[in-house]
């Protein structure tokens, strides 16, 4: 089978089109046919071998095939597989621990890494949702009750009419984040460049700001919930934009920000009425897919797609991401001919 192959950290050229051994699904696992992938900011972030991506793997990428989320239909079980069968459509986030592996024309899974995708998404768009979602529905969660811990709880809810403000509103995780926390009621200020702006408005954002001319820190407007995907300021400034019980999330940043949020965040969490921090990211959770499964199925919220590339563009696709073009996702397409 083709897959795209990764063997040593670097620019998305590192990547290859290979000819590799089709998988053989274990007796737990599934075997599926990738009919299309995305990419997001944390795969150029593990191809160019960032901090966190050297834990696993210090001198080269731990899973040799990148890739996370997926949308595929399963073709062979194996003989421990009780609740999928083949012909079954799927979608999931392939993330650690389960292994990545999306970027070719076939992955094993493990069973209960398996999802049923929602029936009226095509698997373009099923397969921009899995991780940029549930990065954004776990991170809107933040609301729960704070304690001394590293990391903010997931277990709350917006409120309606809580004025929710997402910092890089116009990518993959961000566009998301707007359509869920206006599903939830919130009125919503999405922050990004001039040019994404008119796409937010598009997906229900109330307010818009464009970061390249206006610092939504210093406006002296306050809100309830900041939920900031590329953090780049003192977490002192964030308090400053924060209402009296208001909370800031940071999804990632800079790594003083990281720093700030996981050692500061809960200092301030606790001495304080205002909330500051991380939520620790669960992939592929089966119960925030069937809550998203239920929202694209009622079309209460829609994949934002920029564009789509064939597998043997990956690193263009990547490219294109990385330079801050896209707006919402970019999607893999995985054709099962000779026109990958
Ligand atoms: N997507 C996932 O599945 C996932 C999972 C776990 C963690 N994360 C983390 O979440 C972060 C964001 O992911 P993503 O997929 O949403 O990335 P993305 O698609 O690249 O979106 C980031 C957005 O932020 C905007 N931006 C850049 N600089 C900004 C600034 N100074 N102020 C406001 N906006 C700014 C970018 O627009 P311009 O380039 O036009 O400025 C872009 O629209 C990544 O670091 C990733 O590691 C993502």
């Amino acid at each position: 089978m083709k897959a795209i192959v990764c063997t040593k950290y670097g620019p998305p050229d590192v990547l290859q089109l290979k000819e590799v051994e089709k998988p053989t699904p274990k007796d737990d696992e599934a075997l599926v046919k990738v009919h299309a992938a995305s990419v997001n900011a944390a795969d150029f972030e593990i191809l160019r071998g960032t901090w966190s991506a050297r834990f696993g793997g210090p001198l080269r990428p731990m899973y040799k095939i990148p890739g996370s989320d997926i949308a595929g239909r399963v073709e062979v079980v194996g003989r421990n597989v009780k609740q999928f069968q083949p012909g079954d459509e799927i979608w999931g986030d392939l993330s650690y621990p389960h292994g990545f592996g999306t970027f070719a024309e076939y992955v094993c899974v493990p069973e209960n890494a398996l999802r049923l995708k929602p029936a009226n998404m095509t698997f373009e768009e099923a397969a921009a949702v899995p991780s940029a979602a549930v990065v954004a529905l776990q991170n809107l969660r933040c609301a729960g009750p704070s304690s001394p811990s590293l990391f903010l709880s997931d277990e709350g809810q917006i409120q309606p009419g809580q004025k929710v403000l997402i910092n890089g509103a116009g990518g993959g995780v961000g566009t998301f984040a707007v359509q869920i926390a206006k599903y939830f009621g919130a009125e919503v200020t999405g922050v990004d460049s001039t040019k994404k702006l008119d796409m937010l408005r598009s997906i229900g954002a109330d307010h818009v700001i464009d970061y390249t001319h206006e610092d939504f820190t210093k406006s002296g407007q306050h809100y309830d919930l900041i939920l900031d995907v590329v953090a780049n300021r003192s977490i002192f400034n964030y308090k400053r934009a924060l209402s009296p019980r208001g909370i800031f999330v940071m999804v990632r940043g800079s790594l003083v920000a990281i720093f700030q949020a996981l050692f500061l965040g809960p200092l301030i969490s606790i001495t304080g009425s205002k909330k500051m921090g991380c939520v620790m990211w669960k992939p592929n959770q089966k119960e925030d897919l069937i809550f998203l499964k239920e929202l694209f199925e009622a079309d209460k919220v829609v994949p934002v797609i920029d564009r789509c590339y064939p597998l043997s563009k990956v690193a263009e696709a990547l490219r294109y991401l990385e330079e801050g073009h896209a707006l919402g996702k970019v999607v893999i397409t995985v054709e099962h001919n000779n026109k990958t």
